[in-house]
């Protein structure tokens, strides 16, 4: 199956006995077995339930990957992923990974006795010229807010030859733009709250593994530790993904439009988009993606008195914590997403208090447009 048919298609199989073409909700915790070890192939649904499988398999054969597993948001796919570090072992990130992820790494697997090295993985030779042992490497590309690329082809490449795990976080680009896995990455991560669900009505996680062994460890975690979604999430994500294609093209062409709309503003002092030739990661992007997703960041000129003006002059962008529904969101990073970094640490990263990261979403260019023209405007 191409692509598009495995949106629909994949892991989805009308059911055998009543003919839905749609997949079930298999809304129940356990299964009655039919004797003592003799079940159905399903027996508690912390294990595994068929509404999950289907989205898992489906997410599979999106990310080519030999299997993937449900999680019940985007940083518990994390958390099972980087369990799998042991204490004395070291984990090397991306230094712009989400504000969660770093929460997570800096505050629950430093004091579980996980070394970590920050590196900034946009350059490649950064992590090439590392003497250190080191057991994963983690990164998101394109990054979170600022749309950084890493080459992913390099760095897998770099992480075999040491033995290492390479994790990535696909929460930006989507199966539809790029794969990881078949970049030479071990593990890929979703937030499927995002793009994937696309509606911004569940948070969910996906872990897809490129080996036997890897899946091994996370089914293990998965049903260890017990974050599982329940199957009416899986379902709508699920749902969700059927039009992963049509919108995924839809925010791309808004991006674009956005994206050369800012460029000419005189309020605008920096504009991030991946799209854009002058963006730092362009050609890296071209290399390892076949389009773009629809964030754009700017640096409004005026720092925190006009980001904060123009967010809440905003009328059809929402300002929120989350990105990659229908419906357009603005988001401020310094406070947001990246608020539990230190002010030196944002401003390190470029997390300015300028800076304003939007979601585009599907709705009509004009009405967009029209939205961000009004709130510069009311700046003066
Ligand atoms: C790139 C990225 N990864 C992971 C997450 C965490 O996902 P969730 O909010 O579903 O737990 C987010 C959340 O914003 C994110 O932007």
């Amino acid at each position: 199956m191409r692509f598009e048919t495995k949106l629909i298609h994949a892991g989805q199989k009308p059911d055998e006995k009543t003919g839905s073409v749609n997949v079930p909700i298999y809304q129940t915790s356990t299964f009655k077995q039919d004797a003592v070890g003799k079940d159905r192939g399903w027996t508690y649904s912390r294990s595994s339930n068929p509404t999950r499988k289907a989205l898992e398999d489906c997410v599979a054969s999106l990310e080519c990957a030999e299997s993937a597993y449900a999680f019940a948001s985007g940083m518990a796919a994390e958390t099972a992923v980087l369990s799998l570090l042991r204490p004395g072992e070291r984990l090397i990130a991306s230094c712009d990974i989400y504000g969660g992820t770093y929460r997570l790494v800096e505050k629950v697997l430093k004091p579980n006795g996980i070394k970590v090295l920050y590196l900034d993985l946009s350059k490649p030779s950064n992590l090439e010229r590392i003497k250190l042992p080191f057991s994963m490497v983690w990164l998101e590309t394109p990054s979170n807010p600022l749309l950084k690329i890493c080459d992913i082809k390099r760095i897998a490449l770099f992480c075999q030859k040491n033995k290492a795990i390479l994790s990535v976080d696909n929460t930006f680009a989507t199966p539809f733009f790029q794969n990881p896995l078949l970049l030479g990455a071990d593990i890929c991560v979703h937030s499927s709250t995002k793009y994937l669900a696309g509606h911004s009505d569940i948070i969910g996680g996906v872990v897809a593994v490129k080996s036997k062994k890897l899946a091994k460890k996370i089914k293990f975690q998965q049903n260890a530790c017990g974050a599982v979604p329940g199957p009416w999430d899986c379902w709508l994500t699920l749902r969700g993904i059927k039009t992963l294609a049509l919108r995924m093209k839809k925010h791309q062409e808004n991006a674009f439009a956005v994206a050369d709309f800012l460029k000419l503003r005189k309020e605008v002092s920096k504009v991030f988009f991946t799209g854009l030739k002058e963006h730092k990661g362009y050609y890296a992007a071209l290399k390892q993606m076949r389009g773009h997703c629809g964030i754009v960041s700017f640096e409004i000129k005026g720092g925190e008195k006009s980001a904060k003006k123009f967010l809440s002059s905003l009328n059809l962008f929402s300002l929120a914590d989350s990105l990659g529904g229908v419906e357009s969101l603005a988001n401020y990073p310094r406070v947001q997403t990246h608020g539990f970094l230190t002010e030196k640490q944002r401003m390190k990263l470029g997390i300015t208090p300028g800076l304003i990261r939007l979601s585009c979403g599907i709705e009509d260019i004009s009405d967009i447009l029209y939205d961000l023209k009004k709130s510069f405007e009311k700046l003066k």
